[in-house]
């Protein structure tokens, strides 16, 4: 059974200093809706039904973000009959979806908080999902996680979604190297150009074995000093096959300014409200 998501949303956000001073990153908006709300939307289409947020004591508003809305704003908006702002509240969280959250006190990397993650995932689940947040992928269908999962389903393959970058970007990602039958063997964390094994970076989407979650126990300290996810995925390839999904759609890196900037004028540009005078303004500014 896999239908526990886990999203690690306990970073520093420091790319995006100052608006994260007090506004965790993961709440930021693309347009009208927070990048949590993205991610969460899209786990639920790939069949995750439980949520473990893994947060940072010091990060607010995220837990309130996936609960009930205010009883008062509801009854507001129901009686001045403004519906379409009901619906935008009320729907924030699909009905059904569960909830955990686990604190991580320190961000010691994103190994040690899926690891952490890890606690609230059902003893009978077979694997996880981890999807970061911040990395925000406009793809056409159901997304990118639903077809890991569709991926899953058909060939018992486990999952990362992968891009090609250019060599000179591969110091920002985990890198992995394939064999011929695409089953990933080798992967490591942010390398140099002239060690990297490939150009084909990870991004933010990831469907694991639940032996993760053991794995991540044994890893030490590992690039920039941080508990690596990819050193716990490392030391699964072996046993598991293991897969690099080159995904449909655009990610943006909202974790940086220029892909957060880019993911909000794609989608404006699609808004049937705004796209008509966003485009025509822009001809003008540009
Ligand atoms: P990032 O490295 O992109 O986020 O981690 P960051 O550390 O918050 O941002 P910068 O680099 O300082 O600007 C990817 C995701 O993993 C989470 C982050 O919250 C982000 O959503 N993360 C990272 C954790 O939950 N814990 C950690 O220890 C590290």
């Amino acid at each position: 059974m896999i239908n526990t998501v886990i999203l690690p949303v306990a970073g520093l956000g420091t790319r995006f200093l100052p608006a994260t001073k007090s506004v965790p990153k993961e709440l930021l908006p693309v347009v009208d809706k927070p990048l949590l709300q993205y991610a969460v939307e899209e786990a639920w289409r790939a069949g995750m039904t439980h949520v473990v947020l893994v947060n940072s004591p010091k990060k607010q508003g995220l837990e309130t973000h996936l609960q009930a809305a205010d009883p008062e704003l509801v009854a507001d908006l129901t009686a001045k009959g403004k519906q379409d702002l009901l619906d935008a509240l009320l729907g924030t969280v699909p009905e059904g979806l569960t909830v955990s959250v686990v604190m991580q006190p320190q961000a010691l990397g994103l190994g040690h908080a899926v690891g952490l993650g890890g606690t609230a995932v059902p003893s009978d689940a077979t694997g996880v999902a981890v999807m970061l947040v911040d990395d925000f992928i406009d793809a056409p269908d159901a997304g990118c996680l639903s077809d890991m999962v569709a991926l899953h389903d058909d060939t018992g393959a486990w999952s990362l979604a992968v891009e090609e970058v250019p060599m000179t970007q591969v110091h920002r990602y985990g890198v992995v190297s394939l064999n011929d039958s695409g089953r990933i063997q080798a992967m490591v964390e942010k390398p140099f150009a002239e060690d990297a094994p490939s150009n084909l970076a990870v991004v933010g989407r990831y469907l694991l074995p639940a032996a993760i979650i053991s794995a991540l126990a044994d890893v030490k300290p590992g690039a920039g000093g941080e508990i690596q996810l990819t050193d716990g995925i490392a030391a699964l390839l072996a046993d598991y096959d293991i897969r690099a999904h080159r995904f449909s759609g655009v990610r943006y890196d909202c974790g940086s300014k220029l892909g957060y900037a880019q993911a909000n004028m794609a989608l404006a540009l699609r808004d049937p409200a705004m796209a008509q005078p966003l485009r025509a303004w822009l001809k003008e500014f540009l």
